[in-house]
């Protein structure tokens, strides 16, 4: 159900959005369980912010606006100090832009202009859609808020639409701003590197800027597109004010702090501006990633439990968002590249005893894998290490009453492989420049479509031949470089945001074809396990680093943006692989039964009073689960 009237929004009752007027310009409130939203017109027309924070009771938005700052006499046109929604690049505004846009001639000047608004509802969630048009170059920008009245949580994008004549070339274009009033901030930031993803970082934002970001292809080990705000010296873990946001996207991502003159704060999120270029033709649309945003006074905690709430009940795959996640065994670290059958078997069997419900085979199984030099890009059983082809492993496991789960990593290959001899240009690529190769490997391109549907026919070919596959592991693992399309220089720019639309799209397709799959996210460990992800696959292998210590601040960090029922942890050998650390068993037990529990050691040689209080352990893990996994 859709109304749209010029500048006036449908008032319901009932609804949490209300049209008002502020000064004599349209607004809204936006009204969730515990939070508000404002939102109106400026003089300029343009869109303000002035209010999010706890609800006030009442629909009427000038009850909301403490947030006013009057510039110089001789300033007066210019829009310092005002909270901003959205700023775009050619209004009078200095602030960290959302919107950068040029035409043909080389003008780049853009001024938005508010036309209309429009309440939509839809379920539990209800939509305020403000369209603004720049006449001169025939843009129409829609800003979009999603409001969760339940989940006290707003959805924010942004569509872009050329409704000129001439092509215009999206040089930014984020997701949203939020603009806080002047006082001392703190932002908290998640940062790492492999090994040591989700460190939780809590720094006092001074005058200037704060930019935390990735350029990496993927949303990164070393920063997670995540953040919090809060008052300085305010308490943060139980309570305290804290204004929150997440971003779903897979890519490059950027978010910028900006304390301003006025000491009011700016935070602007969305997709990595730099290098990025989006042609947009007549006729044409492009629509941004969501930042999901959101406003606690239970501090960090209360903030954690919001984003949460949203993952399970609206991001996660629908299929499998209820279901209650299996004990995973994963042969990674038992085995390495030496994948047999008869090993495997051996594993799956003492795996099953112990109480596993979900056998998974790592790496080396396909093509000529051997080690890491071989073999990424050839998606067919290597027959000299399996001779009978998979079935008799997927058949051995389904049998011990477990289901079955394999590891692949689409986007990347070997130069040593049968796919990069046929098709070198598939790979990443600038012309006249060596590659550089990252865990001997080089990346896919899977901006393009050929790519995309030979890589996509190979797993589907994979998933439907051997039995039933319940469960894909779907690993990257390395960074971008030399990110070139020699081949296709008009969309040289577009590369990183078609190819993660690009991986959208293939498992969105596996996902239809295989309406039952589980997906784990990984990327090395917890490189890509963002919203964006989490959108299409259902947990995340969220670090290589299996130290049940290490793991304890690992866990903490990641369970500031996402759900223990996404979060991955296994218990594997001492000394730890990665640290050399010997931990006692139930230490390891404890820490990994924080999530989705699994066991990645060694099983054939754990001792028998170890197998033992394993098998207790996960017994209890089950009983305990439903609280763990679905819990708050
Ligand atoms: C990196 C992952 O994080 C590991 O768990 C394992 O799957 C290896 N890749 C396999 O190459």
């Amino acid at each position: 159900m859709a109304s749209e009237s010029p500048g006036e929004a449908t008032l319901n009752a009932t609804c949490g959005v209300s049209a008002g007027h502020v000064d004599g310009q349209p607004a809204w409130v936006l009204r969730t369980r515990r939070t508000a939203v404002v939102v109106c017109v400026g003089d300029d027309r343009s869109l303000l912010l002035p209010y999010w924070g706890p609800d006030g009771l009442t629909d009427d938005p000038n009850a909301y606006l403490p947030f006013r700052q009057a510039n110089r006499r001789s300033e007066r046109q210019f829009l310092d100090g005002q909270p901003l929604a959205y700023p775009v690049y050619g209004e009078a505004s200095f602030k960290e832009p959302c919107l950068v846009v040029s035409r043909a001639d080389g003008s780049r000047v853009v001024r938005l202009q508010f036309v209309k608004g429009r309440v939509e509802e839809r379920e539990e969630r209800r939509g305020l859609v403000l369209v603004f048009r720049d006449d001169v170059i025939g843009l129409r920008l829609e800003q979009r808020f999603e409001v969760f009245e339940e989940l006290d949580v707003v959805a924010r994008s942004v569509a872009v639409h050329n409704q000129g004549t001439g092509p215009l070339t999206l040089e930014r274009v984020l997701s949203a701003a939020l603009p806080l009033p002047p006082g001392d901030y703190d932002a908290w930031t998640l940062h790492g590197q492999w090994g040591r993803e989700f460190e939780l970082h809590r720094r006092p934002l001074e005058a200037g800027k704060f930019v935390t970001d990735s350029r990496r292809g993927t949303s990164s080990h070393e920063a997670h597109p995540w953040f919090a705000v809060g008052r300085r010296g305010e308490p943060a873990e139980h309570d305290g004010s804290v204004w929150f946001g997440s971003l779903a996207w897979s890519g490059n991502w950027m978010a910028v702090f900006e304390t301003e003159r006025n000491d009011a704060l700016n935070v602007a999120v969305g997709i990595q501006p730099f290098d990025f270029e989006w042609k947009l033709q007549p006729g044409e649309q492009f629509v941004t990633p969501e930042v999901v945003m959101g406003y606690s006074d239970s501090g960090l905690n209360g903030a954690a439990r919001l984003l949460h709430a949203y993952e399970e009940s609206v991001q996660l795959p629908a299929q499998q968002r209820d279901l209650l996640r299996p004990v995973i065994y994963n042969s990674w670290e038992a085995t390495n590249f030496n994948v047999t059958l008869e090993h495997q078997l051996q594993l799956a069997r003492n795996a099953a005893e112990l109480g596993v419900e979900l056998f998974v085979v790592d790496d080396g199984w396909f093509g000529a894998r051997n080690n890491d030099r071989a073999g990424l890009g050839d998606w067919a059983v290597n027959l000299s290490k399996l001779p009978g082809g998979l079935r008799p492993l997927v058949d051995g496991v389904h049998q011990l009453g477990m289901q079955f789960g394999i590891w692949v990593e689409p986007e990347m290959v070997n130069p040593d492989s049968d796919l990069y001899r046929a098709h070198p240009e598939w790979a990443y690529h600038a012309e006249g420049r060596s590659a550089t190769l990252g865990r001997n490997q080089l990346v896919l391109n899977f901006a393009r479509p050929d790519v995309r549907q030979a890589i996509h026919a190979q797993l589907r070919d994979l998933l439907s031949s051997h039995g039933s596959i319940e469960f894909v592991k779907w690993d990257h693992n390395r960074a971008w470089t030399e990110v070139g399309w020699p081949e296709h220089p008009d969309q040289q720019r577009e590369v990183w945001v078609r190819h993660v639309r690009g991986v959208y799209e293939v498992m969105a397709q596996l996902r239809e074809e295989f309406p039952r799959l589980i997906i784990e996210s990984c990327a090395g460990g917890g490189g890509r396990s963002d919203l964006g992800m989490l959108r299409w696959t259902d947990q995340v292998w969220m670090s290589d680093n299996t130290d049940a210590a290490d793991r304890l601040q690992i866990q903490y960090g990641y369970s500031r943006a996402h759900s223990p029922r996404t979060m991955v942890n296994w218990v594997t050998d001492v000394p730890n692989h990665q640290t050399g650390r010997v931990a006692p068993l139930e230490f390891r037990f404890h820490v990994a039964m924080q999530g989705v529990l699994g066991v990645g050691g060694d099983i054939l040689t754990w001792p028998v009073v170890d197998l033992a209080a394993t098998r207790d352990f996960i017994e209890t893990y089950k009983r305990l689960r439903p609280l763990v996994q679905r819990g708050r």
